[in-house]
């Protein structure tokens, strides 16, 4: 006879192996187990060179030992408890933030995810001036959650939700625009990506950006720069919109931020206020998290790994420049994207396929992106090299 229990342990096997997944992602067949430095395994233990950086996320190398060990140390003392106790992991880590990056006039509020700290940033705006619209910048992305998909360019991913808030999209390096719409003192917040990730590596003139700056400013508007992509070091500077001298009243970052484990966070400039209740999450730096991150922070500093991005990067520019195929070189540091004289999804394929090498697309069809951890060495880069010049 069928006991309850047997019932219901066979109910949840029935239940697990007919659940599908909710299929949103393309995916290709390839199916990594395991991750060393700037290498990534599949099942077969075949190998594949990793510029792509999982997006943008693995910044110290898979499987760095000491993250691996002050991961594996801390979860096995406390992996989590709420906000609502003192944790002082999350102090080290402000800490070591704003010594590493040298903004030291700032307060630190940890989340999980980029949207959910453009998500806290464009609120924070919001509640500090209580204005309520957004002026962002064409071909940018800031994430998935309310606002910052609705002030993210790309109509297919704004549901009706979404739709409603009060955006103001302006052709990124267009400050005569800006002013226009900044006049009306209706604007809480300014959001942009210093290079645009998704969008395909654009980067305005540092005029552009102190004018944005300055603008903000006299319009009592919050400037918020993403870093979500290019922070913690990838360009070979700690955060992109420092190249430009100009000091953002919200900085968000994630991704890099604690090399594939979620954490996500703003920096929050002293002039504005906190208030007990303002924000708030549960997961939001838990201890692994702030470990991941700390972990992350003392490798960087360590290995000199922003040292190693303009290495590296200024030997992909000598490189590729003279490949004739590639009409363009974009980005900054291991952010970067070599713009093609055709559309590239084929050669991404063969690239991963044949040569066994991972890399990134963009919104512009024809661009290549390279977004490799920060540990990349030339004789990795030369495997690339090798590989475009069969192909080309
Ligand atoms: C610049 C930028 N902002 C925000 C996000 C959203 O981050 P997440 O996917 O962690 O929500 C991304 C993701 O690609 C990004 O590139």
């Amino acid at each position: 006879m069928l006991k309850m229990k047997d019932y219901n342990l066979k109910q949840t096997f029935f239940n697990i192996i007919n659940m599908k997944l909710f299929n949103v992602y393309p995916l290709f067949n390839i199916t990594p187990i395991k991750g060393k430095d700037v290498y990534i395994y599949d099942e077969n233990n075949i190998e594949y060179l990793d510029l792509y950086g999982g997006h943008a996320v693995i910044s110290i190398g898979h499987s760095h030992p000491e993250y691996v060990e002050n991961i594996n140390r801390q979860v096995s003392k406390l992996g989590f408890y709420s906000n609502s106790i003192q944790n002082p992991l999350q102090v080290e880590l402000a800490d070591k933030i704003a010594e590493l990056s040298g903004c030291d006039d700032y307060q630190l509020f940890l989340c999980n995810s980029g949207a959910e700290a453009n998500e806290n940033a464009l609120k924070l705006a919001s509640f500090h001036n209580n204005k309520k619209k957004v002026i962002a910048f064409k071909n940018g992305f800031h994430g998935r959650t309310s606002a910052a998909v609705a002030v993210t360019d790309n109509s297919k991913i704004i549901a009706p939700i979404n739709a409603q808030q009060e955006v103001e999209l302006i052709t990124f390096g267009n400050l005569g625009a800006v002013e226009q719409v900044l006049r009306n003192n209706d604007v809480c917040a300014v959001i942009i990506e210093t290079i645009q990730g998704v969008g395909g590596l654009d980067e305005s003139t540092a005029e552009f950006y102190q004018g944005l700056s300055k603008l903000c400013k006299t319009h009592d508007a919050i400037l918020i720069a993403d870093e979500v992509q290019s922070g913690f070091g990838r360009t070979g500077d700690f955060f992109a919109f420092q190249k430009h001298h100009i000091e953002p009243d919200i900085i968000s970052m994630a991704k890099g931020m604690g090399n594939g484990f979620p954490i996500g966070g703003i920096l929050i400039h002293s002039k504005i206020k906190a208030s007990f209740g303002l924000l708030g999450t549960t997961f939001g730096g838990n201890h692994v998290a702030c470990v991941a991150s700390l972990s992350v922070l003392k490798v960087l500093e360590d290995e000199a790994l922003m040292d190693n991005v303009k290495v590296i990067s200024k030997y992909v520019l000598d490189n590729v420049k003279n490949i004739s195929k590639i009409k363009m070189i974009k980005g900054r540091g291991l952010m970067l994207g070599l713009e093609f004289d055709f559309p590239i999804a084929e050669l991404r394929k063969t690239l991963i396929h044949k040569h066994r090498i991972f890399t990134g697309s963009s919104k512009n069809p024809n661009l290549l992106r390279i977004l490799p951890p920060l540990t990349i060495q030339k004789k990795h880069m030369d495997v690339f090299f090798e590989a475009l010049k069969l192909e080309l």
